[in-house]
């Protein structure tokens, strides 16, 4: 059975105590929920990988409370210290070269000679940091390759009894997964993942980053960012114009087009923010609906909207 318990300071003190005794809890963050075990237990962290069925080469994200408590198993450069000091608390996440024998589960890292890893700003996640005063690795709490959860329904819809505790904050605020900064070589910046740090706040403090995930060539920087993911059941059909009638639609801005099974609207304002909000929520729901296709329409590629269309595209993979 799983746990549902609010994000009081009685649940936040369960949901540390049950981390720390290697149990699966799922948390908040301001990007999605998080499904977290204890980072320097090899059993709790083998756990996230079989409720998720999460490929194993796929290494996942440490959350600490603070950047002193990484610097304790992660290399920091002067860039690392620099974007920690402008973004953390927030949705940045840095892969750093590991420092060994500090006691982080291999399982977290795949046996990598590196790590991933975040300060959330989300308060909850943050006192519950505090509270388990170790790293906690956390992948977003959805089965492998679906669509990230930004509620607490969405965490159980995917996860229940698969997993000990959700502490349930509400919706997120962001609605998109951090930025994935890998700084592990020398003078290279790379940008594994678009998130909910945009590329211009990040190379406003440290110049310009290295294009995109590099995948085709040479060794798998980053295994997670290879496949299909994000998806839901539905098939989806991205740059729609038009909506046939077995559709349904996902729109953006003010004037979509009509027809269709069902219509919502990431942001009738043509908002980026308030479109990221949404976005997964909506995908679920249009997904139940059952029809034939979601037909997406386009959205502006600045800020936000990197991400976004990052999500989407990944998504329409079959
Ligand atoms: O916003 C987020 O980042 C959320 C919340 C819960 O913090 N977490 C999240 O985790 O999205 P996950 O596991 O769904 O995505 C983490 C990504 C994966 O694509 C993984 O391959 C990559 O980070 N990653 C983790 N460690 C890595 C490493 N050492 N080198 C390269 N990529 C790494
Ligand atoms: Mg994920």
């Amino acid at each position: 059975m799983t746990r549902i318990v609010g994000a009081t300071a009685e649940g936040i003190a369960e949901a540390a105590a049950a981390l720390l005794a290697g149990k699966l809890v799922a948390f908040p963050t301001e990007t999605v929920y998080g499904l977290g075990a204890l980072a320097t237990s090899d059993a709790a962290v083998a756990r996230i990988f079989a409720a998720k069925e999460r490929p194993a080469n796929n290494p996942l994200i440490l959350h600490v409370a603070d950047a002193e408590l990484a610097r304790r198993f992660a290399v920091f450069d002067r860039r690392a210290n620099d974007l920690a000091a402008a973004f953390w608390p927030g949705p940045m996440t840095l892969v750093l070269p590991l420092r060994k024998d500090r006691g982080v589960a291999v399982t977290a890292t795949t046996g990598l000679d590196t790590v991933a890893v975040r300060v959330p700003r989300h308060p909850v996640a943050m006192a519950l940091l505090r509270l388990v005063a170790a790293p906690v690795a956390a992948p977003s709490a959805n089965r492998s390759g679906r669509v990230s959860p930004t509620s607490a329904d969405h965490v159980m819809a995917d996860l229940a009894d698969r997993i000990d505790l959700v502490l349930d904050g509400g919706r997120v605020d962001l609605g998109i997964e951090s930025t994935v900064i890998d700084l592990s070589r020398k003078g290279q910046a790379l940008l594994l993942r678009p998130g909910g740090l945009t590329r211009a706040a990040l190379e406003a403090v440290i110049g310009r980053l290295a294009g995109d995930r590099s995948q085709a060539d040479g060794p798998v920087r980053s295994p997670g960012l290879l496949a299909r993911h994000y998806a839901p059941r539905t098939p989806l059909r991205l740059d729609a114009e038009t909506v046939e009638p077995d559709e349904v639609l996902l729109a953006f801005g003010p004037d979509p087009p009509g027809g269709g099974m069902a219509t919502l609207n990431l942001s009738p304002s043509g908002d980026l923010e308030e479109a990221a909000r949404n976005l997964y929520a909506m995908l679920r729901e249009l997904d139940a609906i059952g029809a034939r296709r979601i037909a997406i329409m386009r959205l502006p590629r600045a800020g936000l909207g990197e991400a976004i269309a990052d999500r989407l595209n990944r998504a329409a993979q079959r």
